[in-house]
């Protein structure tokens, strides 16, 4: 069955503090770090990013790793998603979630390696790519684990949600029960009961959480949610 899991986004924590904010975070009552690696690439051509921002890559896995048993949700918005497994499967992260926009060609490739350097393979869809993009993954002999629908578009945090992408939510739920599904983007005290009504549970919240005067509540809030 789907179990409520409730990742803060470390987008939003103190970069200089990473360890640090994370055992706050684990201390707070949170599941997972939810951790956003993005990669500007600028084509010459095309002049178009995946996303314009910069973050963190293996080498910021690897150390955090030495200070933390927790789940590392790694969520990677870069065009070229192959060639980092190898790098994060050794730096420790835990899970591998790649965009289907950037991996329509090599996805199968993408799943065996993410598993076969022992993590779980996840897919995430930006808010403008349609639902079917994702089946054959989901029913794959060697599928994906969780499907990460965006309610924001890729790129920063403190965005608003989306709520027209709860209709891929819904019928992703209706699809595959038993599925992990994620929303990253704009969730919060205000949007998460549409957000787990319509069957998300596995829950990234960066803003939300981090500037809350009192993270654990928001934390607490949002697991309520989605058990209910
Ligand atoms: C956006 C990232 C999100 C982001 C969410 O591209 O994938 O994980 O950190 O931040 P909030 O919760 O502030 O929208
Ligand atoms: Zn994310």
């Amino acid at each position: 069955g789907v179990t409520p899991k409730i990742a803060p986004s470390m987008l939003s924590s103190d970069f200089a503090n990473l360890a640090s904010e994370a055992h706050r975070m684990l201390n707070y009552g949170a599941d997972w770090l939810h951790m956003d690696i993005m990669v500007p690439i600028f084509h010459l051509f095309l002049c178009r990013h995946f996303v314009s921002n910069l973050t963190m890559g293996a080498p910021v896995i690897e150390s955090l790793r030495k200070h933390t048993k927790a789940y590392l949700d790694c969520h990677l918005m870069v065009t070229n998603p192959l060639d980092y497994v190898e790098p994060f499967g050794k730096a420790g992260a835990s899970g591998f979630t790649f965009h289907i926009e950037t991996s329509k060609d090599n996805w199968k490739e993408l799943i065996e390696n993410i598993k076969s350097l022992g993590m779980r393979p996840g897919v995430a869809i930006k808010p403008g790519t349609s639902v079917e993009a994702v089946y054959p993954l989901v029913e794959a002999e060697t599928p994906v684990e969780m499907v990460l629908v965006m309610t924001v578009e890729p790129g920063f945090g403190g965005q608003k949600f989306m709520p027209e992408t709860m209709d891929k939510v819904r019928i992703l739920r209706k699809k595959y029960p038993a599925l992990d599904i994620e929303v990253d983007g704009g969730l919060g005290p205000s949007t998460i009961d549409m957000a787990a009504l319509a069957g998300a549970n596995c829950i990234v919240a960066g803003s939300s959480v981090f500037g809350a005067p009192e993270p654990a509540q928001v934390i607490s809030l949002l697991r309520n949610s989605v058990e209910k």
